[in-house]
């Protein structure tokens, strides 16, 4: 079990090594403790934070009533990345990636979170508010922001043929 000063110089070292960034993020009832904690992560780490929703706890809201809005954002390039939380992620995930010009994904793990972002130039992370806890989330939404997209040409021409999709289908 590290000490919590580990932790905390732990996460100091994340927050020193974010760029600041203008970030959408959006939870129905099943993500909201999860977004407020994000939020105020995402505020004291220097991010502008714009936050979709649901701006209260409300047991009969629907996901897409706030995902979607946030994810339009990330399409018009209104902001950077995007945050997406419901109780599974799934949903969120579902919802989002209807929006052309987004690459959404449910992650739970690191490695993930970086890769989607190098090479998938994924722009939006999905999490399930009832699946990870705040300091893992706060771990793999720290790490997708940190992500570049390696621009390699083998990652274009696949991205390229996803493009198409969203075009042609
Ligand atoms: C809401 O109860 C729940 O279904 C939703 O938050 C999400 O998990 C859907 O994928």
């Amino acid at each position: 079990m590290p000490a919590s000063d580990d932790i905390d110089g732990k996460k100091a070292v994340i927050q020193r090594t974010l760029k600041s960034m203008r970030i959408g993020i959006a939870a129905d009832h099943g993500g909201f403790e999860l977004k407020e904690c994000l939020a105020a992560n995402l505020r004291e780490a220097g991010h502008a934070v714009i936050d979709f929703g649901a701006g209260e706890w409300e047991p009969s809201d629907d996901y897409p009533d706030f995902i979607v809005p946030m994810a339009r954002a990330v399409a018009r390039g209104d902001v950077e990345r995007g945050v997406a939380v419901c109780g599974s992620g799934v949903g969120a995930c579902v919802a989002a990636n209807k929006i052309a010009g987004v690459r959404a994904c449910l992650i739970h793990e690191i490695f993930s979170a970086r890769q989607g972002v190098e090479d998938d130039d994924l722009n939006v992370i999905c999490l399930g508010g009832r699946v990870v806890n705040a300091d893992l989330a706060w771990e793999l939404v720290s790490t997708f922001l940190s992500a570049r997209f390696s621009g390699a040409d083998r990652h274009r021409r696949r991205l390229a043929k996803v493009t198409e999709l969203e075009i042609k289908e």
